[in-house]
């Protein structure tokens, strides 16, 4: 039997309160929907949380919240799924790489700082692996400079960082439900803010723009069946059927946090002797929720590593190709080379497997085929 990265856990509580939402009149803009939405705002600390149906919109929601438009830049890293570059484009921002932390695959904000302009709208940190970026550092910057903090938590809900929430860091957050994340949907993401105006922004964003309260109406008295919309939005809502699955989920996370510890743990413990290898790097202030197990391997060996370890039946992955050598940013005249330490850490990059439902067997199956893969 094959072992994946990553795998969701279910429940039989998730499957329950799925079918009691299909018994129901609200498949979709039901109560399940602001109820999960609380207990997310809870989870991160905020006063409120818009939910949608992935990371990705939760992504663009929140640049719209922002206000990015033409004209902006926004400064990110190269170490994420392209979605975080792709949703600023989006809204008609041009985005700028900063280079990464060499241990921790973070932005390095000193990197970031470089590249500010007064065009700088904002500088989007994300957790890798779930390791929080560097907060404090990233808000200063960008508090300096007129622009915005934002954090792309796909992986690190539930990760802590100076003992306070993710969520309750940056100007907005952004979380990700997909499967392989620390809990899902199915497909999901969620938008959160200290601020509830760029919360509310976002919803609105996530319902077509659409204003329903006669107070903010420019035709308030055209009728009672009126809605309209003052900026285009997208339907970007998550189903009651799916914000069931999350409200059960959340109520694990704990339980999910300390497997992926114990399990970081292992790795870490067993793996500490091996030449050739570099283990994931953590900050003393932080407490993460670890999303992935980045090792990297030295010597030009990465692909021998993942192709011996995918032959034995491990899944492993690579987290990430640097967002500007897909051939989109190519295209548009990104070069090669701009980001040194990015591009070192992706060639060296392999993501072990890390997931709540991973067994102590499994964790061991991992250990001796990553051994013998180094060993070959
Ligand atoms: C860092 C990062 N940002 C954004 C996303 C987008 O999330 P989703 O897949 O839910 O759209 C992902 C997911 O792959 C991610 O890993």
């Amino acid at each position: 039997m094959s072992i994946p990265y990553g795998r969701q856990s279910i429940s039989e509580e998730d499957i329950a309160a799925v079918a009691d939402v299909m018994r129901t009149d609200w498949l979709t803009m039901g109560p399940v929907v602001a109820e999960f939405e609380a207990a997310v705002s809870e989870l991160a600390g905020t006063p409120d949380a818009t939910v949608v149906n992935s990371g990705s919109s939760a992504l663009h929601c929140a640049y719209a919240a922002l206000g990015v438009t033409k004209g902006d830049e926004v400064i990110t890293s190269p170490m994420t799924f392209v979605a975080t570059a792709a949703t600023a484009i989006a809204e008609g921002a041009t985005v700028l790489f900063a280079d990464t932390q060499e241990d921790t695959g973070n932005i390095d904000p000193a990197s970031a700082e470089a590249l500010v302009t007064s065009r700088t709208k904002v500088i989007a940190g994300v957790d890798y692996a779930g390791h929080p970026v560097d907060a404090d550092e990233l808000m200063t910057i960008a508090r300096a400079n007129g622009a915005y903090f934002l954090e792309d938590a796909a992986h690190s809900i539930g990760s802590l960082y100076r003992g306070r929430p993710v969520g309750s860091l940056a100007d907005v957050t952004e979380f990700s439900f997909f499967p392989t994340k620390n809990m899902t949907t199915g497909e999901g993401g969620a938008v959160v803010s200290p601020d509830a105006a760029i919360v509310e922004r976002a919803r609105r964003f996530r319902s077509h723009g659409l204003v329903r309260n006669k107070d903010e109406q420019r035709y308030p008295d055209e009728g009672p069946w009126h809605q309209e919309v003052h900026a285009f939005g997208l339907n970007y809502r998550l189903p009651d059927v799916l914000a069931a699955i999350g409200l059960n989920q959340i109520k694990r996370i704990a339980e999910f946090k300390a497997r992926r510890a114990s399990i970081f743990d292992r790795y870490s413990t067993e793996l500490a002797d091996l030449d050739g290898l570099i283990l994931p790097a953590k900050r003393d202030y932080v407490d993460p929720m670890w999303h992935l197990y980045p090792i990297r391997v030295l010597d030009g060996r990465r692909r021998e590593v993942f192709e011996y370890m995918r032959e034995q039946g491990v899944l492993v992955q690579v987290n990430y190709i640097p967002a500007y050598w897909h051939p989109v940013f190519e295209d548009l005249g990104y070069k090669r080379g701009m980001c040194p330490n990015a591009e070192t850490y992706y060639e060296q990059e392999i993501s072990l497997p890390m997931f709540a439902d991973l067994s102590a067997d499994q964790v061991s199956r991992v250990i001796d085929v990553v051994r013998s893969a180094l060993v070959a």
